[in-house]
């Protein structure tokens, strides 16, 4: 979910509706703003994006402070009454909530037998609370407190008081929340993107802080009273690199600036002499490790599948790869020195960030691949490396996957001469060979297309196979294609497709099959065609070197451990023509959030 807050001297719904717009990427299945007007505080909230909710926005209401919300649901169903902002029973009280109360159950028994709930949200049960506490008595800062110490779990919340419209009072923990300072006016926002266009001036929140934001001043207090001063730190955002420009798609526009993202890392890797160079800590840090744990989700996931096999080869220091809401709950056991790795596009996973809090509770030291600067892995981790990807908006990763697997690739080659480890190739050198594939295979659309369209326009299901680094290609391929086009993708080990799940082939069944390895090309052509056996049809995509007579696209030549860089890009294309030709919603697919801050 994403939250917005304005409070100064212009037309806040404006402000407030542009804001939610750029934070649509965390959620949209339903969206809301309130705004401090003559008359109280009016809520608009509509089911939807948030273009539905502009639709019932009052164009001519007059407000200069309020707050706002896109929804990614998860107490209730997307619907009107669950869309937040959420007001107590007066009306006095209404706020806005990112995050899950754990006790929020526990809370309704104890506090509030005799209140009325209209929505099923935990977030209700925070304002109604702070209103009880009110009603008890308290001021509204009072019952706020209070309120924090008793909730269980993570939040990020803003709440207008309208009996004071001076206030916009904020908290959180676990969840992302940022306030931005600007000269006549101050702002909330889950991230700076969506408030980028008003400042860039922004304020680190704490866990367990809150804030008093008013149009003059920020005040921070812990929640023991104590004021916290803090400096604000400059976002580094480009305004127009989060608009689309002439594409369709922010995907497609995503897909396409991936050799010139490629082209920025190795610049940003490189030092005065063009060697590639990490920070000496890192190094330091990793070569120490006798075992690397890589943690991620989704995409950031497989491109950690990538990075084991680079650290292994290059660095030679064996690397377990975990997704990250099942390692915290059953961790493994743990090397002596291990040194964990979490890869993060956005750096807000709550999954990754309950492990990192888990590994530095006992001690260890970590490093965190991401592409947002000042993130809350990034801030937490002893270390991080950027993916210099720029602004990642379509809810399918695609330049991100490439920026972690080639940063992976930068981190495995310089932590292997540190060791003293043989490297026999020019990465610097190949990656500049990646680059000009890359754009190669981008100016290939049309032959994507017609895959796209011949192989997955009616289809229900669809399988992913490969061998080694083909396989965890072929995950990530059928994630892209699931995610946006709804059919059912799965990627497979090339060999263990027989063992069981061959009994779904069918006649006409798609089997997308990578080859581009030279040890298994043989082995995987065989796994080919036992599936064709019984009825598959087959596309198989592989590299210059290894083509047969009815391959279906041959990828230029590339280093072979790098080929992923490079393979998944036709995959990345084949889901988005899929998704566009069965008229889905390529960069807002359903149910999805781009960043999911919720365990
Ligand atoms: C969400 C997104 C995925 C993404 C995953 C991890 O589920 O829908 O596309 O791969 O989160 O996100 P992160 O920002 O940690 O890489």
């Amino acid at each position: 979910c994403g939250i917005v807050g304005y409070i100064g001297n212009t037309d806040a719904k404006e402000i407030l509706l542009k804001g939610l717009e750029k934070l649509e990427y965390r959620g949209y299945d339903s969206a809301g703003i309130a705004v401090v007007t003559e008359s109280g505080v009016q809520v608009f909230k509509e089911k939807g994006r948030i273009a539905d909710l502009r639709s019932v926005v009052d164009e001519t209401v007059l407000a200069h402070t309020g707050i706002g919300h896109t929804r990614w649901a998860t107490h209730g169903v997307p619907s009107h009454n669950n869309a937040h902002p959420h007001q107590s029973t007066s009306g006095r009280l209404t706020l806005v909530h990112n995050g899950v109360i754990e006790n929020y159950l526990g809370l309704k028994r104890e506090y509030l037998e005799d209140v009325t709930f209209v929505s099923d949200t935990d977030t209700e049960i925070i304002v109604q609370l702070i209103e009880k506490f009110v009603n008890d008595g308290l001021e509204v800062e009072a019952a706020f407190r209070k309120t924090l110490m008793l909730l269980k779990g993570s939040y990020a919340l803003a709440l207008l008081d309208n009996q004071n419209e001076d206030v916009i009072f904020v908290a959180k923990n676990k969840s992302p929340l940022l306030v931005g300072v600007g000269s006549d006016f101050n702002v909330v926002a889950s991230d700076a993107m969506a408030m980028i266009q008003v400042t860039d001036q922004y304020l680190e929140i704490m866990d367990k802080e809150m804030v008093f934001v008013s149009k003059e001043k920020v005040t921070i207090k812990n929640l023991e009273g104590e004021e916290i001063l803090r400096a604000p730190y400059t976002a580094e955002i480009d305004a127009s690199d989060i608009e689309k420009g002439t594409y369709p798609h922010y995907m497609l526009k995503e897909i396409d600036e991936q050799p010139l993202v490629i082209r920025k890392i190795v610049q940003a890797y490189q030092n005065e002499e063009g060697k590639l160079t990490i920070d000496y800590n890192i190094s330091e840090a990793v070569s120490e490790a006798d075992r690397v744990y890589i943690v991620a989700c989704g995409t950031s996931y497989h491109a950690g599948l990538i990075g084991k096999q680079f650290i292994e080869k290059m660095a030679k220091i064996p690397v377990e790869v975990h997704v990250a809401s099942e390692f915290v709950y059953n961790m493994p056991i743990l090397s002596e020195k291990p040194l964990f790795i979490f890869i993060s596009q956005s750096g807000e996973t709550a999954d990754s960030r309950a492990v990192l809090v888990a590994i530095k509770e006992l001690g260890y030291k970590s490093l965190t691949i991401t592409n947002v600067q000042g993130s809350t892995l990034s801030r937490e981790a002893d270390f991080t490396m950027l993916l210099h990807a720029g602004p990642e908006i379509a809810v399918a990763s695609t330049k991100a996957y490439t920026a972690q697997i080639a940063v992976l690739g930068i981190l495995a080659n310089v932590v292997a001469e540190f060791r003293e480890q043989q490297v026999d190739f020019d990465l610097v050198k190949e990656l500049g060979i990646i680059a000009t594939v890359m754009e190669a295979l981008c100016d290939s659309k049309e032959q994507f297309e017609e895959i796209a369209r011949e192989y997955l326009a009616v289809t229900r299901n669809c399988f992913f196979i490969g061998r080694s680094l083909d396989y965890y290609v072929g995950l990530e391929g059928a994630l892209k294609l699931k995610e946006i086009s709804y059919i059912q993708a799965e990627g497979f080990a090339g060999g263990e497709l027989k063992h069981g799940t061959i009994a779904l082939i069918e006649e006409g069944t798609p089997i997308i099959a990578l080859s581009t390895q030279n040890e298994v090309n043989l082995s995987i052509r065989g796994n080919v065609k036992e599936v064709v056996a019984r009825g598959a049809n087959p596309c198989i995509i592989t590299m210059k070197g290894l083509e047969e007579e009815d391959d279906r696209f041959v990828i230029p030549e590339v280093h072979e451990l790098l080929s992923p860089l490079v393979s998944v890009i036709p995959l990345q294309l084949i889901a988005y023509y899929a998704a566009l030709q069965r008229e889905c919603d390529v960069d807002k697919p359903r149910n999805l959030a781009k960043s999911v801050t919720v365990e």
